[in-house]
């Protein structure tokens, strides 16, 4: 069966700006990520500092912006003093994070050069858990301080002559958790990340700042963290942290309440921002704070059990691998268009995490790199997401959902780049059974368009996934039978497939 739907934008009814942080990954000292992950020195493909090429090139193919380190929970017990410095001197430290032995041959000088390597900005965390605003403040002296203290020439002791330069900050990391070493109240967590930010800034200026939001929506005191946490901080913080793991509940694996998460997820987005300008309004002001979804993916299947407390203390194990379906392939890509149309107040968001631990790339020890099916809606909307994202009006059937009532089939963001004349349209198609004749109207873009790149996303097996043997069973093909006429695009999509199509205006 085929059914119709529209997607009308209008080159004048733009929404904002899309930042492309947006397009952030993270990387945690964690189960296999940091070693035997992006840092194997044994490796064929290592680099003098260890790293990976080849998980490099990957990374590079990705195309993510921004990277978040040195966690996750993590940060939360982490002494980056342990980091720096000769690497036969440092320390190997029980992580009580991950139950897990670090050896500190990866820290902050490492990172930053794998940062360069892969042209990736920095986003670094301070350990709000066991420490506070006075190692923050020291840390941030040693990477950002040009010289002449204590802190910033042994930085250049260490081989950086020059400052480092990381620009956004995150304080602590889920600070609400039970499971987070030295989990906090609202009331503690606002005061010190007050106080946090306010030394951070005095001590670099240039910096962002990012306080930590709720760990889920589902957290009972949601709502609740945020309006008191803020209370504190507003004044002293840029953005509020948001992060999210889409789950299948056992009471409820259906494959349409599985994408009715993008709603639950507009509504975290829209309910946070709410919050945060009932806080601006409370005192009298005019900033609108930004969000950072620092942390989002699929995270349901290596999630739970024992496998989480290991005995004995092991170096890098495999932790958290989660393997990626279609069906996770088609929900990332509607969460990214969902980001995208929510990109006036969302301005930053990391995908968890970038290597082994629910990640896109996928990494055997001393052999191969592969790409994970939720690699390719990333690294298409990375590549073609630039410029404005323009307001989508979307008619198209659509299915009942318990929490969200009557959802469209069609999920779509449409961003368009004056500075090229290429305008990237992004389509989830949720029906599990039926084609979608879909009409385009691209108004005010140029009437006359040619096509640039099409692309569809579909495995006829929703659970197919990618592996060592067989890393390209789920991947992008070509998606024919686009019809041009004038600003108007026609195209058929199959059913439970992932689009990118992306043309360029010849004629203004
Ligand atoms: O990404 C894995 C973990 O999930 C992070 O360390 C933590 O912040 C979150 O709970």
């Amino acid at each position: 069966m085929t059914f119709e739907a529209s997607l009308i934008v209008d080159r004048d009814f733009d929404l904002a700006p899309l930042d492309r942080r947006l397009f952030g990954v993270f990387v945690e000292h964690l189960g296999s990520c940091v070693y035997n992950g992006i840092h194997e020195p044994g490796h064929p493909t290592a680099d003098e500092h260890g790293f990976r090429g080849d998980v490099a090139e990957l990374t590079k193919e990705l195309g993510a912006t921004i990277v978040r380190y040195p966690g996750g929970n993590f940060m939360s017990g982490y002494n980056w003093e342990d980091g720096v410095g000769p690497k036969d001197q440092r320390p190997r430290r029980l992580d009580l994070a991950w139950f897990s032995t670090e050896t500190n041959q990866v820290g902050t000088h490492e990172f930053m050069a794998w940062c360069r390597k892969v042209g990736i900005a920095p986003m670094f965390g301070v350990n709000l858990g066991t420490r506070g605003p006075d190692e923050a403040r020291h840390y941030l002296e040693y990477c950002n301080h040009p010289g002449g203290t204590a802190l910033s020439d042994l930085r250049r002791s260490h081989g950086a002559e020059e400052p480092l330069g990381i620009k956004f900050w995150c304080l602590g990391n889920e600070m609400d958790g039970p499971w987070q070493i030295c989990q906090k109240t609202p009331d503690e967590y606002g005061r010190i990340a007050k106080e946090t930010a306010k030394l951070m800034r005095w001590v670099d200026p240039t910096i962002e700042l990012a306080a930590c939001g709720s760990s889920a929506y589902d957290m009972p005191t949601y709502g609740v963290w945020e309006d008191r946490v803020l209370e504190h901080c507003f004044e002293f913080v840029d953005y509020l942290s948001l992060h999210s793991y889409f789950v299948k509940p056992a009471s409820d694996t259906s494959t349409e309440s599985f994408f009715a998460q993008i709603e639950t997820n507009a509504r975290y987005i829209e309910d946070t921002v709410a919050i945060a300008d009932s806080v601006a309004t409370r005192k009298r002001s005019t900033k609108r704070l930004k969000l950072s979804f620092d942390e989002w993916n699929v995270w349901y299947r290596a999630r739970h059990g024992e496998h989480l407390k290991q005995a004995g203390w092991p170096e890098a194990p495999r932790l958290l691998e989660e393997v990626y379906t279609a069906e996770d392939a088609l929900l990332i890509g509607g969460m990214l268009t969902m980001f995208m149309n929510h990109a006036d107040r969302l301005k930053v968001a990391c995908m968890a995490q970038l290597c082994n631990v629910i990640a896109p790339i996928m990494t055997e020890p001393g052999g191969t790199a592969w790409r994970q099916t939720i690699f390719h809606p990333f690294a298409q909307a990375a590549r073609w997401a630039h410029g404005d994202v323009l307001r989508s009006v979307v008619k198209a059937p659509g299915y009942a959902n318990a929490r969200h009532g009557e959802l469209p089939y069609l999920c779509a963001s449409v961003v368009d780049d004056a500075a090229t004349g290429q305008t990237a349209v992004f389509l989830l198609n949720r029906s599990l059974t039926d084609e979608m004749d879909l009409s385009i109207s691209l108004r005010g873009l140029g009437s006359g368009r040619e096509i640039v790149l099409a692309e569809q996303l579909h495995s006829a097996d929703l659970h197919a996934t990618n592996t060592a043997d067989a890393p390209n069973r789920v991947a992008p093909e070509p998606l024919a039978g686009i019809a041009i006429d004038g600003e108007q695009l026609r195209v058929t999509l199959k059913p439970a497939s992932w689009n990118v199509i992306v043309t360029k205006a010849v004629r203004a």
